[in-house]
């Protein structure tokens, strides 16, 4: 005896087979009046026709059209054929043109009528229509609904029992702005028919069924729809006979162009992120938290953070007036790790003023981190190059160097002022991604305090130096580079970036100095064979603590994502004219 599974899908099949031989009149005579509570046509008209169809139903009663085959001749002109859809007083419901989308439902009270006219074109036109009518505000079926959560199921009604008859359900499906639906059948189960003429799924990618229509499905199959807009629309349209399952589909809301989506209001922020892509990048969503670490993704399908503006570690800056409120989403690793992954920061800003709000957001994946209000004026890039003739930047990423590799960088000041010299002031490295280990330093306010790191001459608008990688790569299994770049005037001879290493106690840059940032990296060790020595040198870092040499043999193949974050104190010319009282600080009064 077959499972009763197999048993029952046999029966379906059968029954959905006989249903494809399913009876539909074909109307070869131009036009006809109808009196029936319902009605399937076969429209199938030549060329110069013009051709009426009256359903005539009791005006105590809705009647519905639903088209789900159209096809006019495809290069007329809808002024000389079209389809046009009338009430009972001659009133135009709706036309359809040659060029309209095949679905089309018209609702009115009483009798319709549908009238088709052709040109003169020789060619076979042909439409499926299905008319029904129940008494006003009795629906056949009770369905469809509005979904607004970031993920959720919908089915047809009775699911995963037989759908009723003369279902017509919308669902409207809405997620916040900059990003997309992926909806996913799961099943599909309808009268089949390679046309989908009887009952169907028809998908609109926006929120309404004006909207550019997807798709249409019938049949048994499974299906995954995207859509480009952050709505979506659903119609699920049944006929008179044959009903199975129905359907079931899941969605969720996915960034719309990128691997996360940021959406900003007066009150919050939201952040979406593909949880695909946190997966490719080997963490689990439990990896990821706000500045605040207790605050955590609200959501895992998708992963969505929802940020408030006063708490969780955001922070709040006051700038010309304009409030901006910035939070980073960073991913640790948790527990048990035995292999290193990149670090993602993903730095979400919302920027309020009175009249609008705007979103800024930066992912950086060790790679770039842009700041946009900040490098409003100025714009610093970082870029390795391959060797000492900075002839060739390095334009992989992540940047996969050698233990003894020498890494040569070059910050370039982004600028159409030629008297701009550039001059790296600072650089150190640190563990951590917002420099609260240790930090080993390379230079520091021009002074050199890491043998291998030499300066290049400078030219206009940029600054190279060099140094060796493996000091931190054997120390750490995750380093980032932090650069501070002085912007100076080159006709100021005596200005920051002329004086070298300044051994004064405390900096104080003032207020004539403006901030810009600029990432670059990733860079990772390659991968070691076996377990060949790292290196002789035993290294110690600022703090003079040894390094942990078996921190990297732990991780086996390395990893060592160091981050370079320029931090360029710009010199702005104008504000120079300030007085200041620091004397290494340069204040002309020409
Ligand atoms: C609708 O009108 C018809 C006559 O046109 C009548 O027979 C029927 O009972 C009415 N139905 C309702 C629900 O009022
Ligand atoms: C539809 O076609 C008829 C017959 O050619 C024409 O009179 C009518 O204006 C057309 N309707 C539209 C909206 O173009």
């Amino acid at each position: 005896m077959p499972p009763v599974g197999v048993l029952t899908f046999f029966l379906l099949f059968v029954t959905a087979s006989q249903a494809q031989e399913k009876s539909v009149e074909i109307q070869p005579r131009c036009g006809a009046s109808f009196t029936e509570a319902y009605k399937p046509i076969q429209i199938q008209v030549n060329e110069d026709s013009d051709c009426t169809w009256d359903f005539v139903r009791p005006n105590n009663e809705t009647t519905r059209i639903v088209f789900s085959v159209l096809n006019l001749n495809p290069v007329a002109d809808c002024s000389q054929e079209n389809i046009t859809v009338f009430d009972e007083n001659l009133d135009v419901l709706g036309v359809l043109c040659p060029d309209s989308p095949r679905i089309a439902v018209f609702e009115t009270t009483g009798s319709a009528s549908v009238r088709v006219s052709t040109n003169s074109e020789s060619f076979q036109r042909n439409a499926y229509v299905l008319y029904y009518s129940f008494p006003i505000g009795s629906e056949p079926a009770n369905c469809g609904g509005d979904l607004r959560g970031f993920s959720g199921t919908i089915a047809s009604p009775n699911y995963p029992g037989r759908h009723p008859h003369f279902a017509y359900c919308i669902w409207h499906l809405e997620v916040p702005k900059n990003t997309k639906i992926d909806l996913t059948f799961t099943e599909i189960f309808l009268e089949i028919d390679p046309a989908c003429r009887f009952d169907f799924i028809a998908l609109y990618d926006g929120p309404s069924t004006s909207s550019p229509l997807l798709d249409v499905l019938c049949g048994r199959t499974v299906a995954e729809v995207e859509t480009t807009s952050n709505s979506l629309t659903l119609l699920l349209s049944t006929d008179y006979a044959n009903s199975y399952y129905g359907f079931s589909a899941n969605y969720v809301a996915l960034p719309k162009s990128n691997t996360s989506a940021l959406s900003c209001s007066g009150e919050e922020m939201t952040v979406i992120i593909d949880p695909s892509y946190i997966t490719s990048l080997g963490y689990d969503v439990n990896d990821l938290a706000l500045s605040n670490a207790s605050c955590v993704a609200a959501s895992s399908n998708p992963v969505v953070f929802n940020v408030p503006f006063s708490a969780c570690g955001t922070v709040k800056k006051v700038d010309d007036h304009i409030v901006s409120y910035t939070n980073i989403i960073t991913a640790s690793p948790g527990g048990g790790v035995i292999t290193r992954r990149k670090q993602l920061q993903i730095i979400v800003t919302c920027e309020l003023d009175n009249e609008s709000a705007a979103e800024i957001m930066y992912v950086t994946e060790n790679d770039i981190i842009q700041d946009q209000q900040e490098t409003g004026k100025y714009d610093v890039s970082l870029s390795f190059y391959e060797s000492q003739d900075f002839n060739s930047p390095v334009l992989d990423s992540p940047y996969f160097v050698e233990l003894n590799n020498t890494l040569f960088l070059q910050a370039t000041l982004k600028t159409n002022d030629p008297e701009l010299t550039v001059f790296t002031d600072t650089c150190f490295a640190s563990s951590k991604p917002d420099f609260t280990s240790p930090n080993y330093d390379l230079i520091r306010n021009g002074c050199l305090k890491d043998d291998t790191f030499h300066n290049f001459p400078s030219g206009s608008g940029f600054s190279r130096f060099s140094f060796s990688a493996f000091k931190f790569l054997q120390a750490q299994p995750s380093v980032y580079l932090q650069c501070r770049v002085v912007i100076c005037d080159a006709n100021d001879s005596g200005s920051r970036c002329n004086q070298g290493c300044i051994t004064r106690k405390r900096r104080d840059l003032g207020s004539n100095i403006r901030k810009a940032h600029a990432v670059v990296g990733p860079i990772r060790l390659k991968r070691q064979s076996g377990a060949e020595p790292l290196g002789s040198v035993s290294e110690k870092n600022e703090d003079g603590s040894k390094a942990e040499q078996s921190t990297f043999y732990l991780f086996g193949i390395l990893v060592l994502v160091a981050n370079v974050l320029i931090v360029a104190f710009v010199v702005l010319k104008y504000s120079r004219k300030q007085p200041s009282t620091h004397g290494y600080l340069p204040v002309p009064t020409s």
